[in-house]
């Protein structure tokens, strides 16, 4: 039914990086999803579209609970179901959310249509190197980039610009399985670009006195970073 995702799309989802067991833990024992968030769900996990495992669900309840975030960029819509999951659990946030798949879109726009109660939710449509740059500057308190992973280095210095001083940025999937801690000559071909992507968003990130960043072993790997000063500077060497 749906093309975007094949049932051998997204390896890396499939190869916990944490105790196998521990993670079915997580996402047994913490709260599930009621109404249309589950239904939502389980279509995502049933279609093989890969949106944020549950143990991330129940990360996000709490951070958007705590936080109340005002404003709220998201890169990597899908069929919408983090946003949505974002709006009902801060229900005073403008949530931008940006996806490029005409497939997802189509879903995103009839869920939001949908289950966006509050109008809380504001989808832009295409590649988000093209639509970042039009973005307000020093405004958005939280972001959440679940996007191509290789591309996180290449549009984080504009997603930077965006980020009020004290705002937070998360970014999923940046484990690779467990490759990013391996030689890249172990790792397969095909996964070598995403590899040195993360690579160079490790090395601009981590030990950046303009950032607080936090390594979180959950899902395929969360890391979350702290904007410390209004101009970061990522020191990334020119390609
Ligand atoms: C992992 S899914 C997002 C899942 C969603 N955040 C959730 O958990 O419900 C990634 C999405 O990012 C979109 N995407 C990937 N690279 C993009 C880019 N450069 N610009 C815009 N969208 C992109 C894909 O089309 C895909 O729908």
């Amino acid at each position: 039914m749906v093309e975007s995702y094949s049932k051998n799309a997204n390896h890396n989802m499939r190869r916990p990086i944490v105790k196998e067991e521990i993670v079915d833990f997580m996402r047994t024992r913490q709260a599930q999803n009621t109404g249309f968030l589950k239904e939502l769900e389980d279509f995502a996990r049933q279609e093989n579209i890969p949106v944020i495992p549950h143990e991330t669900v129940a990360y996000f309840r709490l951070l958007m609970q705590t936080l109340q975030p005002e404003r709220i960029l998201e890169i990597g819509t899908a069929i919408g179901f983090s946003a949505l999951l974002m709006a009902e659990n801060s229900p005073h946030s403008q949530i931008t959310t940006i996806d490029r798949n005409e497939e997802m879109i189509g879903f995103a726009k009839e869920n939001f249509a949908k289950f966006d109660s509050r109008k809380q939710i504001e989808l832009l449509e295409g590649e988000a190197m093209d639509l970042l740059p039009d973005l307000p500057d020093d405004s958005y308190d939280f972001v959440f980039m679940d996007s191509a992973k290789s591309k996180y280095i290449v549009f984080l210095p504009e997603v930077l610009k965006k980020v009020k001083v004290g705002g937070l940025v998360v970014l999923d999937d940046i484990f690779q399985g467990g490759d990013v801690a391996k030689d890249i000559m172990e790792v397969r071909r095909g996964q070598r670009t995403i590899y040195r992507g993360l690579q160079r968003l490790f090395d601009a990130t981590l030990d950046n006195p303009d950032l607080t960043a936090s390594l979180i072993s959950m899902s395929d790997g969360l890391l979350m970073l702290r904007k410390n000063v209004e101009n970061v500077d990522l020191k990334l060497a020119e390609n």
